[in-house]
């Protein structure tokens, strides 16, 4: 396997970064997960354009873009992969001890490209188990979820929470007890025939797939809602399904003790989510 670090391609047994990386020692650093299809990477530009504007929140420099993408390109190459993960990351660099952002050289640049594990199709058949977490999702005011940053211990604990309560998933809620997100996906549910999703002021990241799959649900007719909603609400609903740039489009079976369908709708935005792929991919020449 091989690694884009910094400037060129190394063996993976070769991509070392220093103990004294500010993203080992403080989390300072930013990252995004994308999914190549056919050797397609889909969304890539909508990606660095997150990149970038998480890069900005936490005042990191990039390279051009145009160097990011050749560098997930040449790691794609490189692996000979097409079917693949692509996770894109920087940190702030290797600086001595201490939090001040200007310690530190060039940011660190990685880029990791494996071949795609399809999750299996029990899940899309019977849906995934979700809990609502006790730990709290960041403040916008504190950090705000929509850095996609290497600092992701809020959502760890959160997982940790999923795991030790046998669930595949954990919804956060936020500090007035508003549902945001899971921890590395965005939940809908649908009631009263209603798509209703989280919206980003209730602090979340504000997934690419979320908004094609908004999209989607609106050129196909439903009303969609971004609002501000209580568990009870999604509880109470027909049907529940999350949405991320590896899973697409996952209906939930289970939601703390409340079983749910995999349902009709999330069945339906998924072949349209299929659909937007390819016609992408079909844009990109394939
Ligand atoms: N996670 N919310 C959080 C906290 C996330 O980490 C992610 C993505 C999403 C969905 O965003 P998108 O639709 O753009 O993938 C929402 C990726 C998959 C990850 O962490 O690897």
């Amino acid at each position: 396997m091989y690694i884009f670090l910094n400037n060129r391609i190394v063996p993976a047994s070769e991509a070392h970064v220093s103990v004294y990386d500010h993203g080992f020692l403080y989390g300072d650093g930013i990252y995004e997960t994308m999914r190549a299809y056919q050797g397609i990477v889909f969304m890539l530009r909508r990606h660095l354009g997150r990149l970038g504007r998480s890069a900005s929140l936490i005042r990191l420099r990039l390279p051009e873009e145009r160097f990011i993408e050749d560098a997930v390109h040449e790691t794609l190459a490189a692996n000979g992969l097409s079917d693949a993960y692509v996770r894109i990351t920087f940190s702030r660099g290797k600086g001595p001890i201490g939090l001040d952002p200007d310690l530190c050289g060039d940011p660190t640049f990685v880029v990791i490209a494996e071949r795609f594990r399809e999750y299996p199709a029990a899940c899309y058949e019977r849906g995934m188990k979700i809990i609502f977490a006790q730990t709290r999702r960041n403040l916008r005011d504190a950090i705000d979820p929509r850095i996609k940053s290497l600092n992701f211990l809020n959502n760890i604990l959160a997982k940790i929470e999923a795991k030790e309560r046998g669930a595949d998933e954990a919804v956060m809620l936020n500090s007035q007890g508003f549902l945001t997100e899971g921890t590395v996906c965005n939940i809908f549910f649908v009631s009263h025939g209603i798509l209703c999703t989280p919206s980003v002021d209730a602090g979340i990241l504000d997934g690419i797939t979320r908004d094609i799959v908004i999209g989607l649900a609106q050129k196909s007719g439903m009303e969609v809602k971004e609002g501000m909603f209580r568990p009870d609400d999604l509880l109470r609903s027909e049907e529940v399904f999350y949405t991320n740039t590896t899973a697409e489009v996952m209906p939930v079976g289970l939601a703390e003790d409340v079983a749910f369908e995999a349902g009709e709708i999330a069945r339906m935005l998924h072949t349209l989510y299929r659909e937007e792929v390819e016609a992408y991919m079909r844009g990109q020449g394939k």
